[in-house]
């Protein structure tokens, strides 16, 4: 540090030694102007706003049409998680797996010594105590990030639980998980910064399982720079669930109540920007009077075993983190609602009355607009307004369909468990696994068009299991293989689901309706669970008939409509099959048994 001395606003209130150890070793290494312990004050956060917003990293907008909120622009090579930089460092390559990146921690050590060396030069450094959960449950815990970006600062005081109240709970010699962040950019003598810092020769996202150590380079963005969310709640803490006898998932958490009054929770898995944020806020249709949907959680879900025998989970974040384009009052109510004040908007459009716009926002464009790159736009330039993997930060406390016991400590109930993959053929609109295995089977095998949110090709198929190919911080044979025992473990394993809304028709175009409608799959799902609804058995598990859905309010959605989002081709699942084996050869020695028989099942039946 240059002056030696650390100013008072933003002094460290605590006296974990680990703590004040490691930010000491890591000032050394990094070389900060300045440190900044984080109190999560609203104060605080105006303050960097506004100091973001001289820097030009933010943009206020008006006030009048979104109070509160702010535009922030990134580098356009700084748009996405970037897996091909991620990397799982265990001690041994085969606990990391053949669909982790591994290099060993040793090696990698020195490659990020050298890395963060003076890396923050020139720039403050922001040490912002999180808790991972509610403060204090025992499904909770608490992490450290220290980033010298305060777009990072901001935005972790939406997506956890952050400051001083953090602190308290650690206490002198409580428990953490370290994560240490820096965009790579350091600032000469006689430079000046740019808006959006990054580094673009490199990117490092790395995690030590055993040490429980998560370090990442060079980017600002999402999940590469807000570490609490994919790097700790899904990496790390799928490693800390592992050896502790619990799941850290990509699973959404909403709660179900029916017009009698009985209350499920359901948990949901699907791949990155495949619509989690609009299920886990889904409005039903109005034929559907009675029924309500309310919301925990939309991306992520630690589950632990209850006294009771049944998995109590809870939202590990205090905010969304969603993709905006696609998202509008016709599509997700409840989120455009939710983000209409006090929200920071990412890589979206800025009208000309300083409010943003992005596809799917509203049917008819506005005329003009300043893209995400800050270019002038107009309906039919050919260029999209906002980057498709734009997103917006905001507090989950302003959702309207924030569930009532979303904060609560002991977390809530699951009663069934639904994974999805977007599959334009082959893959029915849902199916219930008819045991757990043959549901861990279909969770495992989910294959999914891949999207926006990672760099990379966008569209082909990959094998997906449980949603977290890119997050599962161990070997994936392992976890699967601890999923099967879970279901062993619990006296009441919930039902697991397999849903498609994604298939398309002859014209390509989708033939569910989805959004709101997808509540009459959610209904059989519930009405399954409560023994109220039929189903027919298939050899991928039990599916609804026609006849066993609600269909009442949507007209003009065929039986035979239905039948071509329900049926189950062969010829298809032919093809679908050898796929299935290919993840199961990649596996390898970690594939368990019960996978392998359940694959030499469904390949007697089906080909
Ligand atoms: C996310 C993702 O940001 O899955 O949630 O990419
Ligand atoms: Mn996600």
């Amino acid at each position: 540090m240059r002056d030696g001395h650390t100013p008072a606003p933003g002094a460290a209130h605590t006296q974990n030694r680990r703590l004040l150890q490691w930010v000491a070793d890591i000032a050394a290494l990094t070389q900060p102007d300045r440190i900044h312990w984080c109190d999560g004050s609203e104060a605080e956060y105006d303050r960097l706003c506004a100091e973001l917003v001289a820097a030009g990293t933010l943009r206020k907008l008006n006030e009048a049409l979104r109070p509160n909120s702010y535009l922030a622009l990134s580098d356009p090579s700084d748009v996405a998680r970037v897996e091909d930089r991620t990397f799982i460092c265990s001690k041994r390559q085969q606990d990391a797996g053949p669909t982790n990146n591994w290099v060993d921690p040793s090696a990698m050590r020195d490659t990020l010594k050298g890395l963060f060396a003076g890396c923050m030069r020139g720039r403050t450094m922001y040490v912002i105590p999180f808790s991972m959960g509610p403060i204090g449950s025992p499904i909770a815990h608490i992490g450290v990030e220290i980033s010298d970006s305060a777009y990072v600062a901001v935005n972790m005081r939406h997506m956890t639980r952050m400051g001083a109240a953090v602190l308290s709970t650690l206490g002198d010699d409580g428990d953490f998980v370290p994560a240490v962040h820096s965009v790579g950019a350091p600032i000469g003598p006689g430079e000046t910064d740019v808006a959006w810092p990054s580094n673009k020769q490199h990117k490092y996202i790395v995690h030590f399982p055993e040490d429980r150590e998560i370090w990442s380079f060079g980017s600002g963005y999402g999940g590469n720079a807000l570490l609490g969310k994919k790097c700790f709640a899904l990496r790390i803490a799928s490693v800390m669930g592992r050896d502790e006898g619990w799941l850290a998932e990509h699973m959404l958490i909403l709660g179900v109540e029916s017009p009698a009054g009985v209350k499920q929770y359901v948990t949901a898995a699907f791949p990155s920007a495949c619509g989690k944020t609009n299920f886990a806020m889904l409005i039903p249709p109005p034929a559907f009077a009675g029924w309500k949907v309310t919301t925990v959680g939309d991306d992520i879900a630690w589950i632990k075993p209850g006294p009771d025998g049944a998995l109590r989970a809870i939202n590990p974040e205090a905010g969304f983190f969603g993709v905006a384009p696609g998202t509008g009052y016709d599509t997700n109510p409840n989120c455009m609602e939710s983000i209409k004040r006090n929200t920071i908007f990412t890589n979206v459009a800025l009208t000309p009355e300083g409010d943003v716009w992005w596809e799917g926002m509203t049917k008819e464009p506005p005329a003009r607009l300043t893209d995400w790159q800050g270019q002038d736009w107009t309906p039919g330039c050919g260029r999209p307004a906002a980057h498709p993997n734009a997103r917006f930060t905001v507090s989950a406390s302003q959702c309207p369909s924030i569930d009532p016991a979303w904060d609560d400590p002991k977390g809530v109930p699951i009663s069934a468990m639904i994974f999805g993959g977007r599959r334009s053929s082959t893959v029915p609109l849902v199916t219930e696994g008819a045991t757990w295995d043959e549901g861990v089977y279909m969770a495992a095998t989910l294959g999914s068009e891949t999207t926006a949110a990672i760099v990379g090709q966008v569209g082909v198929v990959r094998r997906d299991p449980f949603a977290m190919l890119a997050f599962c911080g161990y070997n994936m044979g392992d976890y699967i293989a601890h999923w099967i025992g879970m279901g062993r473990r619990i006296a009441h394993p919930p039902k697991i689901f397999l849903v498609n809304w994604f298939r398309k028709g002859a014209d390509g175009k989708f033939v569910w309706p989805g959004y709101g409608e997808n509540m009459r799959v959610l209904k059989w799902i519930v009405e399954r669970v409560e023994g109220l609804a039929d189903a027919t058995r298939t050899p991928l598990g039990y599916v609804p008939k026609y006849s066993d859905l609600d269909w009442r309010g949507l007209d003009g959605f065929s039986q035979d409509a239905y039948q071509s989002i329900a049926s189950i081709d062969r010829d298809m699942w032919r093809r679908e099959l050898p796929m299935h084996e290919e993840l199961l050869e990649k596996l390898g020695q970690t594939t368990p048994a019960t996978l392998r028989e359940r694959f030499q099942a469904l390949a007697g039946t089906l080909t």
